[in-house]
């Protein structure tokens, strides 16, 4: 087997920060597992406009496709926000998606016990929390054709277009399915076809590749309305839940929130399986770039390592290093030990970013 390659991107804000603390972690199981990766390293987002004037090159793309994962930090900043939409640093982001077809964004909402008191909401809607979100990512509005800002008659007009065909709702159905008959077997999916034409789509498609090719896996359909408000209210209820682009990019920050910190999140983006049968995948924090601390040494550097423990499981097929990584992080927090976003109710151990990166490398060398 040849070495499995890596693109690490650690983009702007906090991301280069986070992003060091995950490369320990590869060099460690490089050191301590036999795992080795080669990795190479390159900028997107802001970093590469200001290098290149794009928020992603060419070079850089090709790269994407080629390496068996990328591993991505954070995108975006103040300093970008008058740029030309072109050329914003969440473009980078978007092409990537895009272009590596990364249709499946796997965003799992866990509470780990140490943080259940964190959370917003009260400790018994929240403790022991699993759930998986499955977000279609790389159709729907936020690609859909037309778009734009238009003239008509005397006023502006900004349009956006919701489009789904029946291809791109059966695959993101199967990976719900899938990840489902994995998990507990449960798959609640979200839309609006109460007032939108691709939501009736998108319940009939859904129904008939459940119907046709996974009828052991309990099905339910939810109005992504409602589905917001049972988030909050009773989160429990649900095993993995499937939803298109735009409504599974609000109610992943809504699932965020049951945890505790956004900055505890992990994600997936995979597609279709490549030559060496690895899925396309890019990996990254469902956090920003959190510019008002960058460069501070207060970021957390959980949810990037845990995006790492993510790829070990879906890219590399180490499910048991991949539990082992959790594992050390589960027993970082259990220690008290927290970053300026996790200091809540119970006090704790205040540690900068690269302490609670050196205390999850402890903790993998004592599960040794
Ligand atoms: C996310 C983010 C992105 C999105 C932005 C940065 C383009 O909010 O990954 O959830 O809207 O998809
Ligand atoms: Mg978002």
């Amino acid at each position: 087997m040849t070495t499995p390659s890596l693109l690490i991107l650690p983009g702007d804000g906090i991301g280069p920060e986070v992003m060091a603390e995950v490369r320990k972690v590869i060099d460690w199981y490089g050191a301590k597992r036999g795992l080795a990766f080669d990795v190479t390293e390159d900028l997107v987002g802001g970093a590469a406009y200001d290098a290149h004037g794009v928020p992603l090159t060419d070079e850089t793309m090709a790269k994407a496709q080629e390496v068996d994962a990328v591993l991505l930090g954070a995108v975006g900043g103040p300093q970008y926000d008058t740029l030309d939409f072109s050329v914003k640093p969440e473009r980078g982001l978007l092409r990537l998606r895009k272009e590596m077809d990364l249709y499946a964004n796997l965003r799992p909402a866990q509470c780990f016990d140490a943080l259940a008191d964190f959370s917003s909401l009260k400790r018994d809607v929240v403790a022991g929390l699993d759930i998986m979100i499955v977000r279609e990512l790389t159709s729907g509005i936020y690609f859909g054709e037309p778009r734009g800002i238009i003239r008509e008659g005397n006023e502006r007009v900004g349009i956006n277009t919701q489009r789904y065909t029946e291809s791109q709702i059966a695959r993101i159905a199967r990976s719900a399915f899938e990840l489902a008959r994995k998990r507990n077997n449960k798959v609640c999916s979200m839309e609006k076809a109460n007032v939108m034409e691709s939501g009736i789509l998108w319940r009939d498609v859904v129904t008939e590749i459940h119907d046709a090719e996974y009828p052991d896996v309990a099905l339910s359909h939810m109005y992504a309305d409602a589905g917001g408000m049972q988030l909050c209210r009773w989160p429990k209820q649900f095993d993995v839940i499937v939803t298109d682009n735009l409504f599974g990019d609000l109610l992943s920050d809504v699932a965020a929130m049951l945890t505790g910190s956004l900055g505890m999140l992990p994600s997936a983006s995979l597609g279709a399986p490549m030559e060496n049968g690895r899925p396309k995948a890019m990996y990254e924090p469902v956090h920003g770039s959190a510019p008002d601390i960058a460069g501070q040494g207060k970021a957390n550097p959980i949810a990037c390592i845990l995006s790492f423990a993510m790829a070990l499981r879906y890219s590399f097929d180490e499910g048991a290093e991949a539990d082992r990584l959790e594992g050390a992080i589960e027993t970082v927090l259990a220690s008290g030990l927290r970053t300026a976003d996790l200091m809540g109710p119970d006090g704790g151990t205040p540690a900068s970013t690269t302490e609670m990166g050196d205390a999850v490398l402890a903790a993998l060398n004592a599960s040794l």
